[in-house]
């Protein structure tokens, strides 16, 4: 099993840049199912759920070919309909696919997604669009299987919670269904606005992203175009607290700060200086972070559910009580048996984590338990003193690109050690 090591106690300083977004990525290159043509994707980032995608494209009977951080698509011919259970069980968003398979073949089978075990995950909000947007659909013993043979409609869809995958499925299906879909309560995550920008650039009409309600004219075919996918909010935001959880000075390059409102507000009130400009964001820390008075994850634009295991790492060496409550995912503070290792004083009550401070973190020897899970424990690494060692890295590298590299790149001690002892 690969593993990292980290020596930590040492401040993070200088300059790094972040990745392409994980969670735009992942959707547009579903989308690329749909579209007549080539396409190119830029900036998207290595890691282990963007080969996942390639793997299920290929399957379908796509060509996909990664070159540096460009992966091109030509879906030319691509007749399958099916995802067998082993692509499906490597990530959450195989689900993507099931609006862009139905719309392009009429027809879907797939079993229910796997990914990180952060709660339930239902796709109730998925089928329930599709099914108003035509489809039948029968499940069985974890099956789907969906059909449209007379192709799908538009229609109008309220979502009861702004799900970011569902409202990525009906753009996806709308995109080339018969009349207009609006959805009502839309995400408005900056992945989403991205997604509308790349089927826009393949012909598609989608208006309203990022507003809450999204209007998509369906058209009769997407052709294949270029794009670049957007920076990793969720990535920068873990190196920002990478930098402050070991009193460091770091400026994050190709950034989109504005993606990173509330998370600015957040590291401000730990004692952080943060400055921006246009593309890149600087965070100066102090030697003894403050505490925070209460995180409450919620929907964009409030401050994300995926940023906060790396912020409970950070404040684990915080003057003071810091409280974060999780609104979205029900099972998202398993990090933090792990964080406890570190010598971290944590208390979970169902959603809620009381976080007390302690002047000291020691290494220890951790096991991811999903994929920000994961990132909390590599930060707490960097802030402990002495070695850390966190095997299950597969969880980590579903989502991050090279984290050692960066930083090492930061002056930080972190190794990547391979199964069979190789570095
Ligand atoms: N939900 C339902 N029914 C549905 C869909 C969602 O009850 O049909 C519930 C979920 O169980 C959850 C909540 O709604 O409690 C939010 O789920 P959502 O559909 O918005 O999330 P997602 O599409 O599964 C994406 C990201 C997640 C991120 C969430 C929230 C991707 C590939 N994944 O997941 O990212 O946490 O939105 O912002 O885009 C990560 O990157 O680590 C990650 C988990």
């Amino acid at each position: 099993m690969s593993s990292y090591v980290i020596e930590g106690g040492r401040r993070l300083l200088g300059e790094c840049e972040v990745q392409g977004a994980k969670n735009s990525a992942l959707p547009i290159l579903a989308a690329t199912l749909l579209c007549d043509g080539k396409c190119s994707v830029h900036n998207c980032p290595d890691i282990l759920d963007v080969g996942a995608t390639c793997d299920i494209l290929r399957h379908l009977g796509c060509t996909a070919e990664r070159n540096g951080h460009t992966v091109s698509v030509d879906s030319q011919g691509a007749s399958g309909f099916e995802i067998p259970e082993p692509l499906m069980r490597e990530m959450r968003s195989s689900v993507i696919f099931l609006g862009a398979i139905l719309a392009r073949n009429g027809r879907v089978r797939l079993s229910t997604p796997g990914g990180c075990e952060i709660g339930l995950r239902p796709i109730d909000l998925h089928l329930d669009a599709m099914k108003k947007m035509g489809a039948k659909i029968s499940e069985e013993y974890g099956h789907i299987e969906c059909s449209a043979h007379d192709g799908l409609h538009g229609t109008n869809i309220t979502l009861s919670f702004p799900s970011v995958g569902a409202t990525e499925n009906i753009m996806i299906a709308g995109s080339t269904a018969k009349g207009i879909t609006t959805v009502v309560n839309a995400a408005r995550e900056p992945e989403i606005s991205d997604l509308a920008d790349f089927l826009n650039c393949c012909g598609a009409r989608i208006s309203g992203a990022g507003q809450g309600t999204l209007t998509i004219e369906g058209v009769k075919k997407l052709s294949g175009c270029e794009h670049t996918v957007i920076p990793d909010r969720i990535a920068a935001a873990t190196y920002m607290a990478a930098a402050a959880a070991t009193g460091g000075h770091v400026r994050i390059d190709n950034i989109i700060p504005a993606h990173l409102g509330p998370v600015i507000d957040l590291f401000e009130e730990a004692g952080c200086r943060i400055t921006t400009d246009c593309k890149s964001v600087t965070v100066a820390a102090p030697k003894l972070l403050g505490s925070v008075k209460m995180i409450r994850t919620m929907p964009y634009p409030g401050f994300p559910t995926d940023i906060h295991s790396p912020i409970a790492a950070m404040l684990t060496k915080a003057k003071g009580t810091s409280v974060i409550i999780e609104t979205i995912f029900e099972n998202r503070f398993k990090y933090t048996g792990e964080l406890v290792r570190f010598g971290a004083k944590l208390r979970v009550d169902g959603r809620m984590a009381v976080i007390e401070g302690v002047p000291v973190l020691h290494g220890a020897r951790v096991i991811t338990p999903d994929l920000r899970g994961g990132a909390a424990l590599m930060i707490a690494g960097l802030a402990a003193e002495g070695e850390t060692v966190i095997t299950d890295i597969k969880h980590i590298e579903r989502g991050y690109e090279s984290p050692e590299k960066t930083i090492s790149g930061l002056s930080g001690l972190m190794r990547r050690i391979d199964n069979d002892g190789s570095e």
